[in-house]
């Protein structure tokens, strides 16, 4: 494919142009040595022929005469007989999984080291061979490209024969190089797997990686694995020479990035702020009171005046990234990571200004020309004068959001009321006729909520997230294939003629003809076929993001959110499994204000002291505690910039940011002295206001304390009950709030970054452990790149959404200063930190994502012991001297996660949990399971269940907008003294999400739940495997995640597992826990273990 010209010069690149791609003296990398090259005679056959070889490879092909050169092609074309004279013709095979476009698959040129003889065949041109085959059918639905895997059925073939040097016997590397085009415009290629085929051995090649021009000569080694001191001593200067390449000079670290750079250096999370007043973020990280992760440097310099603010990237186009972390086709044409970036910001702008919500600004984010059409569309679309209702009118409103498609998923939606039925007389106005519906935007004659755009409106939408996410290289290399509308729009009329030539007769998987000379650029590079993939995919559809189904905790179970039960089973079962803690001191201890008083009747008999001690002497805990007082960091700060926009003239938020403790009790069957559910029993809440004179309370409360909420006084009154609950629904935005900042985005998205970078810098592609450990980075850097220009920003939807606002990643710095240890993801450390396994390592109670995580652990643990052992056969020694290894886990320590340490919050040991390298295989083995169950399976928890459980407002609502009202203010009064039913619900949505916030959350959530068609999950081989042995443990471990699955159903099925399956009895449908099932089909299902942090 053809890219613009690039104005790089060879020398930035360690392999530039003029590179010869040859063995070093080991005098340095550029300290080149003579070495004998095969030459092809004018008899026909390849002599030896000696060269000094800090000639050029164009020099060296030069002197290839014409005569030369038709002799090879001879020799390939016609080479019936396998071997003449010193000449042997082996075949060969180049597979991509990237789209057959323009001038893929062509100008490449490959040269053979052989790995016995040590010596390297003439550059030879694929472009004798068979022209390649395109590979775009039904299967690719399901293929996987790009990035991890060598199997693919999409991408494009190209198959030939290769005369190699008789000798030849083990081909150790092929050096690839893609030519410029004769225009010296530059081009690139993704080369998935390179294979050669002997008289009796077949050779492969796992490349995985865009190869460009300008990139000069490209080394990819033969599949084997070796450790550094294992190498065969032939690809030694060329695995040097690699890693050199992705390290860069101590100059090229700052150097501004172009798109075909593959320099891994780290910066800090100066990239957050966003333009105009009140758009300033201050960096994270290299600060100590803003410790954080590394994160990819792009080194777009800093704005003037603002050290600690990078300069945005160009307009329209995404920041820098190395091609091989970018998204594969299919993963970007997917309704997945890009639509972050792409149709998000574009449908919320439309709903917004339909709505007249002046406060989102997502228009902003488009282009000019983008987001002049938008505005013209939405005048010829949206007419509507009224402003949109501010709050949901009831709990039915709510349930609105769902279930528009009534004939197939509305049998569940009977409307859900606060009280339960059977409460009596005492529900005055239960049921009571409300206000009928008033018509606004985006609300049906029935009242339902239908944020579905209209179909010229969804079309401008749809053709802007084709162009958009046309995939890796394309836009980022280009700067943008689709600058503006008026190429997309061309774009879509070139395609309607190319799709009416096709509905003619050509089958779509044959066109594989190159895009037409002076056709517009767009389609010109995507090529016919894959553009009508992208636009005409019915899944592709941002009318298909903006519809809801129903979330899995609503199914079958409409009644369940609001039952106690169900609260504490989600603390261990829902979306946000790792906050709970077993309570082994009294509460007053850490500064709480809970008492006996607030829980006594609570405890089945027991006193608060006695379950405490009990607990703190090693019985099993009875008292639970989810402690999220950490939100309280920054009230000062918030109050001081609400002060500061107000006076400046600006709106300050009114999300209220409390913070909170929850303490549950394991309640006992009366009856069998069995576990028998996990209630909620004391909520204790406070907001910048409960410390202050005017409280409404007695007496000013300490700044570690806040208002109790207890159960067993609320829940006798229906009057309130409401405030109860109301205090349940607060304390689960905070929940959710720690959820998205903390066990979400710090615990996977953000500390996995540095631990890629560092790899791809220090651990060549042959080492065994970055074999074993690549799957488990896909992506993850190009996902961390979407959410820190769309999600976690300033002005993203996570400030716009959650009640942290503009604090919300400096509260996530602040957690990660506090509480973040390496040692401490461990899954059986966190588990026991959180005293939530007894002295064998077993979980209290039945506790779903740490029964099933456990088997996770250990089935990685097993792999790893099995993998580990094949290669450091030697014992500890040799995980000592793996200088790769060490080099790795140093640069992780020091450069990658370095504030911790560096600024004396905490010591290597506590951070890491041994000080200095890696001196045993166990440690290594604990290292890498830990990031693997980070990437895995703990993000697989955290992620793919937040459709399913926070897509219910009711259930978890982002957004608290009003301070939790406290005994004898107005607004206690105002929820107490409503009519109970509609009127009551009313008054209690005003504290939660607004239906225009929660619209967005719904969307973003439901596209983070769901899988990509090319998802690589647990049960899926790695393909960076090649070894044999490697591979049967990889194997190993597949059979033991498929095993692991079916235990979960087992477990699942079985009533006696109350946390998976029991409620208070009659209010609901069990609710399986299916989260860390490691096969998954594409879509939002609740289930599937990717290998990686990639949604
Ligand atoms: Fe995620």
């Amino acid at each position: 494919m053809l890219l613009k010209s690039s104005t790089h010069s060879a020398k930035e690149h360690s392999l530039g142009r003029k590179g010869f791609p040859l063995r070093s003296s080991g005098l340095g990398a550029r300290g080149y040595k003579a070495v004998t090259f095969p030459q092809l005679s004018s008899r026909g056959i390849l002599q030896q022929r000696s060269c000094f070889t800090n000639s050029s490879t164009e020099e060296v092909a030069e002197e290839t005469t014409a005569v030369e050169k038709r002799k090879v092609v001879d020799v390939i074309m016609n080479g019936a007989h396998h071997a003449r004279g010193d000449v042997a013709v082996w075949k060969a095979s180049i597979e991509s999984s990237a789209p057959l476009l323009g001038d893929t698959g062509t100008r490449l040129e490959i040269v053979v080291i052989d790995q016995d003889t040590d010596r390297r065949s003439p550059p030879i041109s694929v472009d004798d061979w068979r022209a390649p085959v395109l590979e775009i059918g039904p299967g690719s639905s399901t293929a996987r490209s790009g990035g991890s895997s060598g199997s693919s059925s999409s991408g494009w073939k190209r198959e030939g024969r290769l005369p190699l040097p008789a000798d030849f016997r083990t081909p150790g590397a092929v050096l690839v190089r893609k030519l410029a085009t004769a225009e010296g415009d530059s081009s690139v290629d993704f080369i998935g797997t390179i294979k050669l085929v002997s008289a009796n051995k077949v050779f492969h090649f796992p490349a995985q990686s865009w190869v460009s021009s300008e990139h000069g000569w490209r080394v990819f080694f033969e599949g084997t694995a070796y450790l550094p001191a294992h190498t065969p001593p032939s690809l030694r200067d060329e695995r040097q020479r690699e890693l050199q390449a992705l390290q860069g000079t101590p100059a090229d670290r700052t150097q501004p990035r172009r798109p075909a750079d593959r320099i891994y250096w780290y910066q800090t999370y100066d990239d957050l702020s966003s333009a105009g007043e009140g758009g300033y973020r201050p960096a994270l990280g290299a600060d100590v009171r803003r410790p954080y992760p590394r994160r990819i440097a792009t080194n777009r310099g800093a704005t003037p005046g603002t050290p600690d603010r990078e300069l945005p990237p160009p307009k329209g186009e995404k920041p820098w990234l190395p091609y091989d972390e970018q998204f594969s086709f299919d993963k970007a044409a997917d309704f997945n990571g890009d639509t972050l970036t792409a149709a998000l910001p574009a449908a919320f702008s439309f709903i917004a200004e339909a709505g007249d919500q002046r406060h989102l600004t997502w228009l902003n984010l488009l282009p000019t020309a983008v987001r002049g059409l938008v505005n013209n569309l939405l005048r010829a679309v949206f007419k509507y004068a009224e402003p949109p209702a501010a709050n949901f009118d009831n709990f039915e409103d709510v349930l609105a959001f769902f279930g528009v498609d009534a004939d197939s998923r509305g049998s569940s939606m009977s409307p859900t009321h606060l009280y339960p039925a059977g409460a009596g007389a005492a529900m005055k106005g239960f049921g009571a006729a409300h206000d009928p519906h008033k018509p606004a935007p985006f609300k049906t004659a029935s009242g339902a909520w239908d944020f579905r755009l209209d179909s010229t409106a969804a079309a401008a939408i749809n053709n802007q997230i084709a162009a958009d996410r046309v995939g890796p290289v394309y836009d980022s290399a280009t700067g943008g294939p689709h600058a503006g509308a008026s190429n997309t729009a061309t774009a879509t009329t070139a395609f309607a003629a190319t799709a009416a030539a096709t509905a003619a007769g050509a089958p779509a998987a044959a066109i594989s003809a190159p895009p037409q000379p002076g056709a517009p650029s767009l389609i010109g590079r995507l090529g016919s076929a894959v553009w009508q993939r992208l636009t005409n995919d019915p899944s592709h559809d941002i009318n298909d993001l903006l519809y809801f189904p129903v979330p899995r905790v609503l199914d079958g179970r409409p009644d369940a959110w609001y039952a106690d039960e169900e609260y504490g089973r989600q603390a261990l079962a829902g979306f946000h499994p790792t906050a709970i803690t077993a309570l082994k001191q009294l509460p007053e201890a850490f500064g709480s204000a809970i008492r006996p008083h607030h829980v006594q009747a609570e405890l089945q008999g027991s006193t608060l002291e006695q379950l405490v001690a009990e607990a703190a002497a090693g019985a099993k805990p009875r008292l639970y505690l989810i402690d999220h007082w950490d939100l309280s960091a920054y009230w000062q700060e918030a109050e001081e910039e609400a002060e500061a926009a107000r006076k400046a003239g600006r709106k300050p938020s009114s999300a209220v940011q409390h913070a909170g403790r929850c303490l549950f009790y394991l309640r006992k069957d009366e009856a069998t002295g069995e576990d028998a559910a996990l209630v909620p029993i004391a909520i204790e809440l406070a907001h910048p206001g409960t410390h202050k004179a005017s409280n409404g309370t007695t007496a000013p409360l300490p700044p570690t304390a806040g208002l109790v909420y207890a159960r067993s006084d609320l829940v006798a009154s229906p009057k309130t009950l409401a405030v109860w609950r109301l205090a349940k629904a607060v304390f689960r935005s905070l929940d959710s709030s720690i959820h998205q900042l903390v066990a979400h985005f710090n615990r996977t998205h953000a500390t996995m970054e540095p631990f890629l970078i560092a790899m791809r810098r220090q651990m060549s592609v042959m080492h065994p452990i970055t074999k074993l450990m690549l799957p488990h980075f896909r992506y993850t850097l190009n996902i961390n790149r979407n959410a820190r220009a769309s999600l976690i920003n300033a002005g993203g939807i996570i400030e716009k959404t959650f009640s942290a606002g503009p604090f919300a990643m400096r509260l996530a710095s602040a957690v990660y200063g506090k509480s973040w240890t390496f040692a401490g993801q461990a899954l059986p450390v966190d588990l026991r930190e959180r005293g939530m396994v007894d002295a064998e390592g077993r979980p209290w109670l039945d506790y779903p994502f740490a029964i099933d995580g456990l088997g996770t652990w250990a089935a990685l643990t097993a792999y790893f012991e099995e993998y580990v052992a094949l290669y450091y056969a030697a014992g500890d020694a040799a995980v000592v001297e793996d200088a790769e290894l060490q080099a790795w886990w140093n640069e992780v320590k020091i450069e990658g996660h370095p504030d911790l340490v560096a600024f004396g919050l905490k010591t290597e040991q506590q951070v890491w949990g041994f000080t200095g390298p890696i001196a045993r295989r166990s440690d290594l083995v604990h290292v890498l399971a830990t990031i693997a169950w980070l990437a895995s399976g703990h993000h697989a928890a955290v992620n793919f269940g937040q459709y399913d459980f926070t897509g219910l407002v009711l259930n978890a609502s982002s957004l608290v907008r009003r301070p939790m009202p406290a005994p004898g203010d107005a607004a206690y009064q105002e929820l107490t003294g409503a009519a109970l039913g509609p009127p009551q619900e009313k008054v209690f949505m005003t504290y939660l999400a607004d239906p225009f916030s929660a619209v967005q959350v719904l969307a973003t959530v439901k596209l983070l739940s769901a899988h990509a068609r090319d998802e690589h999950t647990l049960d899926e081989a790695n393909d960076f495997i090649v070894d044999p042995a490697a591979r049967a443990a990889n194997r190993n471990f597949i059979a033991a995640v498929k095993h692991l699955e079916s235990v979960i159903e087992t477990r699942n099925a079985d009533p006696t597992n109350w946390a998976r399956y029991g409620l208070a009895a009659g209010t609901a449908a069990p609710l399986p826990y299916t989260l860390l099932m490691a096969s998954s089909p594409p879509g939002v299902t609740m289930r599937g273990v990717p290998y990686s942090v990639s949604i």
